[in-house]
């Protein structure tokens, strides 16, 4: 397996571009099976994510044509040919899930393996099978598949959701666009990947209204047209690359950032002591001489602190003067990162969904490993600011979510470089 060898070089300098982003890319990819005219996409990441989804595309029936050497797809399911979801695919990305929606929407059925837990936490599907259900839909649950059907189609519902789910909001509202009347959604996620959903939904003949707030209504239509839809830039890669000149020093500008997908880092990393402006050409973060403060971080759906960028976060706390608390609500096990910032000289106490990171002066390259995306991620951050050479292993968690890694670090004066295995 491949490995990233990071040494810690000091101050960073120069612009990062920040590419589509993955989970809006995911699950517009899914809406493609909702019509029958093709769905083109523009800004697409290549990532491996995003050819694990294609390969479970073409096993419907969609076609997928990939351009611009991966950076854009054109999505033709003009007519679904199987509706079977395997579990192969769907355990190797949760997002595939997202499938069910679409196809029971358009086929009225659907056979879709459960993605199982994860490292990050049991990630259950119930809110999705409710509001399906709420809609029409019959589910059981066979050796491991949910078996959805509606013949006569969905029914528009009024769908309350017990707490903020991305997918379900996601799943659900693929599936109300094709139903009979009119479906509410209450305590709807208001992530900007939800708004795109629903923005390109819209370009597709869709009638939605009040996506990015906590109430959306859907008008179900009979028929989806093709459209052509730019994915927006990738709020958790831009915010990881905005914590890089936090941690490491020096000033970097984000190519296509915007403060309003961020806002909730922006804030935490000004508290912190490091600048954060608008420039021409996106975001730019700087951090002057002075040592960054500690600040307590809360995880919270959107417009709170993403989920996804608290071990992005925590690497930079465990460097900071003083002592922060990171708090996780969204997963129950989504401290993976702290026992391996600890093998490079991190003083963290984990306690139930909290975290006390107590800054020290000096982190030392290590030996380290991650279990998911993110936490990886993480672990190359601190390495910025480590002495000598962290080396990160099982760096396919990386390949996920974030393309040519290696290159952007290196393009702002980082020492960064992968290690092929044999
Ligand atoms: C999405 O996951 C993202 N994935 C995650 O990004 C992100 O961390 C998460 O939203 C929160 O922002 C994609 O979009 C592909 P949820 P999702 O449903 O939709 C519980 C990354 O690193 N829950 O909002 O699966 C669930 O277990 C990934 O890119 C239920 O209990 O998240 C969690 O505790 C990781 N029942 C909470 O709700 C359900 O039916 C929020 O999950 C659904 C969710």
């Amino acid at each position: 397996m491949d490995s990233i060898v990071v040494t810690g070089n000091g101050a960073l300098s120069g612009a990062i571009p920040i590419a589509g982003a993955k989970n809006t890319c995911l699950k517009l990819m899914c809406a493609a099976l909702l019509g029958d005219e093709p769905l083109t996409l523009t800004n697409v990441p290549n990532l491996s994510d995003v050819k694990t989804l294609t390969s479970l595309l073409e096993s419907l029936g969609c076609e997928v044509a990939s351009l611009q050497n991966g950076h854009a797809m054109v999505l033709s399911a003009s007519e679904v040919t199987n509706r079977v979801a395997h579990y192969d695919i769907v355990r190797k990305l949760r997002a595939s899930f997202n499938v069910l929606g679409p196809l029971i929407g358009r086929c009225g059925e659907a056979v879709v393996s459960l993605p199982g837990g994860c490292a990050i936490g049991a990630r259950k599907v119930d809110l999705h099978l409710d509001a399906l259900r709420a809609m029409g839909a019959d589910i059981t649950l066979e050796e491991g598949y949910v078996h959805a059907s509606a013949p006569r189609g969905l029914k528009g519902a009024e769908i309350a959701f017990p707490f903020v789910s991305v997918g379900a909001t996601e799943n659900t509202m693929c599936a109300a666009v094709l139903a009979k009347g009119t479906t509410v959604l209450k305590n709807a996620a208001r992530e900007p990947d939800t708004v795109a959903l629903a923005d390109c939904l819209r370009a597709m003949g869709a009638d939605i209204e009040g996506a990015g707030t906590d109430e959306v209504v859907i008008r179900g239509v009979d028929r989806l047209h093709g459209t052509t839809h730019r994915v927006i830039a990738d709020r958790i890669e831009l915010g990881t690359y905005m914590i890089a000149p936090a941690i490491a020093g020096g000033s970097v500008e984000l190519i296509g950032g915007e403060r309003r997908l961020v806002g909730a880092l922006a804030d935490k990393l000004e508290e912190a002591g490091i600048e954060v402006a608008d420039s021409v050409r996106g975001l730019t973060v700087r951090r002057g001489n002075a040592p960054v403060k500690s600040v307590d971080v809360t995880t919270a759906p959107f417009p709170g602190f993403p989920t996804d960028l608290q071990a992005q976060m925590m690497a930079l706390m465990c460097t900071a003067e003083g002592t922060s608390v990171l708090e996780e609500t969204i997963f129950e096990n989504r401290f993976m990162h702290a026992p391996e910032l600890i093998r490079m000289g991190a003083e963290i106490d984990v306690h139930g969904g909290h975290a006390t990171v107590t800054g020290v002066d000096q982190l030392k390259g290590a030996p380290v490993m991650a279990t998911d995306l993110r936490a990886s991620v993480s672990l190359i951050l601190a390495g910025l600011a480590a002495e000598g050479e962290t080396v990160v292993s099982r760096v396919y968690h990386l390949d996920r979510g974030y393309e040519r890694l290696e290159d952007k670090l290196r393009s702002v004066g980082a020492l960064v470089e992968r290690v092929r295995a044999e």
